[in-house]
């Protein structure tokens, strides 16, 4: 499906600024942008040079696709304030890129006729030209009625991305899948790097990078199977070693490393590759540490 839009954005922020880039190289005609902070300017004027930054409501009622590209908090209140204020109108296209909220949000503005979809980045962006490149192959989850999903899908392929369709009702799972992927994997590996930094070792992150890189691509080719380590191996002495050492070198790590360490003897138990013998010495030393005061697993209590 080939079709050219005039896109407004509101805001022009992280995401709105880049997309509305990537959708104009792809033959779209941004109209207009909206977005106060200095920070939203400078990105428009670096991202969208050109493009005239207006009121929201302007940028909505100039648009045939209009780009919500607000805070998930905000988003509520934006699609209502636009939508009571006679500004989205009957046969335009409508999109937000909240991972969390599907077309429940925008209720106001298929009340007045608009075409809505929700249409996710499952990327991380900085709000400059790197993102560009990264839409080249990012996957998009989107969620959409019949009448919409070729339109949604050909804005994807127009930002060189791959769509997948979440149902409404999961939208908030698949976010959380995606945080809990993303957003903590960056708590993990900075804590892992304060470790070896508090180690003396001298390059924390070019120590953790061919590790990291191997780990990442064995568990998403082979998940629980691409475990190792001392908890699958039910090394509890070398468990106990670590603990001890980090409460005493590194304590705020010691909650993140107990949590984990226990949803990972939990895995290691249930797919078999532990005995639960050998999970419940594991268990009692990570109970010492207080985060837990029962043995979770089924099979890990009845050893
Ligand atoms: N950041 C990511 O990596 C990422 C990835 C995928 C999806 N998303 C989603 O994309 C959406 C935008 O996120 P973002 O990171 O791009 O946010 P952001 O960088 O904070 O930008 C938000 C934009 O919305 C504007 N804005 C804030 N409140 C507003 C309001 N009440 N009315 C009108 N405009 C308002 C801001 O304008 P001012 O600057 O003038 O305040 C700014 O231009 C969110 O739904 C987020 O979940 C983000």
């Amino acid at each position: 499906m080939s079709l050219t839009l005039r896109v407004g954005v509101v805001g022009a922020g992280r995401v709105g600024a880049v997309l509305a880039a990537g959708l104009q190289a792809a033959g779209h005609t941004v109209v207009a942008a909206a977005g106060e902070s200095d920070a939203s300017r400078r990105r428009a004027a670096d991202l969208l040079p050109g493009v005239p930054l207006r009121k929201p409501s302007d940028v909505a009622r100039e648009s045939e696709l209009l780009l919500l590209t607000v805070p998930d908090d905000m988003l509520p209140n934006v699609v209502k304030v636009l939508a009571d204020s006679g500004a989205l109108h009957a046969g335009q296209y409508v999109a937000h890129t909240s991972g969390r909220h599907g077309l429940a949000v925008l209720a106001p503005a298929a009340a007045v006729g608009a075409r809505v979809i929700a249409l996710h980045p499952a990327m991380t962006f900085t709000g400059t030209a790197v993102d560009l490149e990264r839409l080249h192959g990012c996957v998009f989850g989107l969620t959409a009625g019949p009448a919409e999903r070729e339109v949604a899908e050909a804005l994807v392929a127009d930002l060189g991305g791959r769509p997948t369709w979440v149902p409404e009702e999961m939208r908030t799972l698949y976010h959380a899948g995606l945080a809990h992927g993303a957003n903590h994997l960056v708590t993990l590996v900075s804590e892992a790097m304060g470790l070896l930094a508090a180690a003396g070792v001298d390059d924390p992150a070019g120590t953790l990078r061919p590790l990291l890189d191997a780990a990442l691509d064995n568990a998403l080719d082979h998940g629980d199977a691409a475990l190792t380590g001392p908890i699958v191996r039910g090394d509890v002495q070398t468990v106990a070693a670590h603990l001890a050492d980090i409460a005493a070198k590194a304590p705020d790590t010691v909650p993140s490393y107990v949590a984990l360490a226990w949803a990972t003897l939990d895995r290691a138990v249930t797919d078999g590759r532990l005995l639960p013998i050998r999970a419940q010495s594991i268990a009692t030393v990570l109970n010492a540490y207080g985060e837990r005061r029962f043995v979770h697993h089924p099979r890990v209590e009845s050893a």
